[in-house]
């Protein structure tokens, strides 16, 4: 089995490291990359090609694993060249996803969406749709978390956009709710109150979710964009809207944040939230 990477940075590195140790053979191209991806891909210790198209024409599975807004492009580049399976695993919505798996001349094509944190290695589950997606998947047989959802591409970043926008709605409720009974310090009542109907984790998911909104919050907003284009099509997202600004909006009210605060009671401290 031959995988190759188009794109070669966290996620490409993580998911090669736990590949590498089953015996896949990886590959992927760093020409004209940064000095850092070079870096990855080299302590990797994946097969470097000459070029994106070498990677297309040589691999079972080809990844693409870049940055959102170069999804597109990168599919265009290898289009004629793809001889297995493409996967999309960017965060991009279905219509960009699709509009990139339509350069795709030959091979199979597949939309996939990386549910959770890819620190996990290998065990990150990732969901596919798409008329290639049980070939992706038969790299479970590797100890990858592969779920096909359906045979459509598109269904894959649907759900992950739609599960976008309720997980960070609700951290953006979650803060403004907290943010105003912590000033009337009543913020461990309302965990507590807010627990007997949401469940006993609720506290410790509370803390761990507005601790990361703050942390994140310009990769939020960027993602709450898309999803409030993807929903539109739909209806008239309004929660979505307010979710977005409110992520655009974070950074200016808890300034730059370095590190992750020890909980949100730290990050609070420095929220300078007027909500003017
Ligand atoms: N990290 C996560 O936990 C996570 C979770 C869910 C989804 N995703 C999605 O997975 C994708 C990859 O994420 P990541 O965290 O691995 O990103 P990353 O660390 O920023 O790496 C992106 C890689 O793509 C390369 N690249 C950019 N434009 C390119 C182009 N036109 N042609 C070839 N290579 C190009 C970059 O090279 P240079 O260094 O030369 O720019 C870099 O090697 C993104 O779409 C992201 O939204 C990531």
């Amino acid at each position: 089995m031959k995988v190759g990477f188009l794109g070669f940075g966290e996620v490409a590195s993580t998911l090669s490291k736990g590949l590498l140790d089953q015996d896949v053979e990886v590959l992927t191209c760093v020409e004209g990359r940064s000095p850092r991806t070079v870096d990855l891909a080299k302590s990797a210790g994946v097969k470097l090609s000459q070029t994106p198209q070498e990677v297309a024409r040589s691999s079972d599975i080809l990844l693409s694993t870049v940055v959102p807004d170069q999804a597109v492009n990168v599919a265009k580049e290898v289009g004629k060249h793809v001889k297995g399976v493409y996967v999309d695993l960017n965060n991009v919505s279905p219509s960009t996803v699709k509009e990139a798996l339509n350069h795709i001349e030959s091979g199979k094509i597949t939309d996939a969406a990386i549910m959770g944190s890819i620190k996990n290695g290998l065990k990150t589950p990732i969901i596919a749709s798409g008329p290639g997606a049980d070939i992706f998947a038969e790299l479970n047989q590797y100890g990858m978390d592969i779920g096909v959802i359906g045979l459509e591409t598109g269904q894959a970043s649907a759900l992950k956009m739609l599960r976008s926008a309720y997980t960070k709605g609700v951290s953006a409720l979650l803060f403004e709710t907290l943010y105003a009974a912590y000033q009337m310090d009543v913020d461990e009542l309302l965990l507590g109150y807010l627990s007997q109907t949401e469940g006993s984790f609720f506290q410790e998911s509370a803390n761990s979710r507005l601790k990361s909104s703050a942390f994140h919050a310009k990769r939020r907003a960027q993602e709450m964009d898309e999803v409030l284009e993807f929903l539109s099509d739909y209806e008239d997202p309004l929660m979505t809207r307010a979710t977005c600004e409110f992520f655009h909006l974070l950074p200016a009210k808890t300034g730059i944040i370095r590190k992750k605060p020890a909980d949100y009671r730290e990050m609070f401290r420095k929220v300078d939230y007027k909500g003017e």
